[in-house]
């Protein structure tokens, strides 16, 4: 089998073009969604040299990106305004623009129904509106937490209504999101990026883009696999949360100090990775996720 370098020459049509344009950087990027995971995702783009566009429905967040002032911790505002200056980053709420973009990343919420279902909503609005500005050429990168098959069974019937074709007219992947808001040592740009793509070419041109920003990236065989990638995380952290929160529990009535056994358990090594108990599961993801899996399961029959 080919590595992903020999094959890269070989890109043919649209591809071969998109692909000079991000080895070249003149590729105009943009990012649909500018939160915890879209604003420090349009920093590191803007960093590695090339053009982004922020897109967000909210006025107030446009506002801000284009002000040079960021609303999210991670990011700092003096390499925002240094950035708005150089008018390598702008923000809007035009979804028009989607049509000068070559590569787009989605970066919208996923959260759950009452019924604890998944909400697919914002996806679908977001995918809507790429749908409405889709042109030959394009890379659609997901990146938004969700359950395995969306990729394929929601977000590629929306694009191809357009008449073009996955893999033939334009290209699309699902990369999930990792980023760890707060964490002092890992960050968009040294978080290794998981990418599936659609089609073998998908992959390629999403792990040659996301290349030029992001340090590490591991390719997988299918967008399905990258979704469950995320959701196998985010599921591991909550079971071991909870476990380690029932264990505070045991330990109490017990008379047992629970931090000295974490401490202890920690050493040993192989086997074993501390997680520690607190009022919260770590984020707003994680109480989400494991229903998006849950979810998957129960419609497989599981
Ligand atoms: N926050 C995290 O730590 C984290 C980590 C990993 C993965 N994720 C996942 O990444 C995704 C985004 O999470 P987030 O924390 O950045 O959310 P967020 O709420 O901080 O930001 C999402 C942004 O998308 C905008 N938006 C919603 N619909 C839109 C549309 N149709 N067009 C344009 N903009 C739109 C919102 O106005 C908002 O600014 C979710 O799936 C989440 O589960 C989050």
């Amino acid at each position: 089998m080919q590595s992903i370098a020999e094959r890269l020459p070989d890109i043919r049509h649209v591809g071969q073009a998109l692909e000079r344009k991000i080895r070249d950087h003149s590729a105009k990027a943009g990012v649909i969604g500018l939160g915890y995971v879209g604003l420090p995702l349009v920093l590191e783009i803007a960093k590695a040299g090339f053009q982004v566009t922020g897109i967000d429905i909210d006025r107030a967040k446009v506002d801000s990106v284009n002000a040079g002032v960021s609303h999210i911790p991670d990011v700092p505002s003096k390499t925002l305004l240094s950035l708005v200056k150089r008018r390598k980053i702008k923000a809007t709420q035009s979804l028009a623009v989607i049509e000068n973009l070559d590569t787009i990343s989605i970066c919208v919420p996923t959260p759950l129904r009452k019924t604890k279902d998944p909400d697919l909503s914002y996806i679908i609005a977001a995918v809507a509106a790429v749908h409405n500005h889709l042109r030959p050429g394009q890379l659609i990168v997901l990146e938004s937490t969700t359950y395995p098959g969306t990729t394929r069974e929601v977000v590629l019937p929306i694009l191809e209504k357009s008449g073009l074709r996955a893999g033939k007219d334009f290209f699309l992947a699902f990369s999930p999101e990792r980023i760890d808001p707060g964490n002092r040592h890992y960050n968009t740009r040294n978080i290794p990026k998981v990418i599936g793509g659609m089609t073998p070419q998908c992959t390629d041109l999403a792990t040659l883009l996301y290349s030029q920003f992001v340090d590490k990236i591991v390719p997988v065989s299918s967008p399905e696999h990258a979704e469950m990638v995320k959701l196998l995380e985010n599921t591991f952290r909550s079971v071991n949360i909870a476990l380690v929160n029932e264990m505070a529990l045991m330990c109490h009535k017990f008379g047992i100090n629970v931090w000295e056994v974490i401490e202890a358990a920690k050493t040993k090594p192989f086997g074993f990775m501390p997680f520690y108990p607190g009022p919260g599961l770590g984020g707003h993801c994680i109480p989400v996720d494991p229903y998006y899996l849950a979810w998957k399961a129960k419609m497989n029959g599981l």
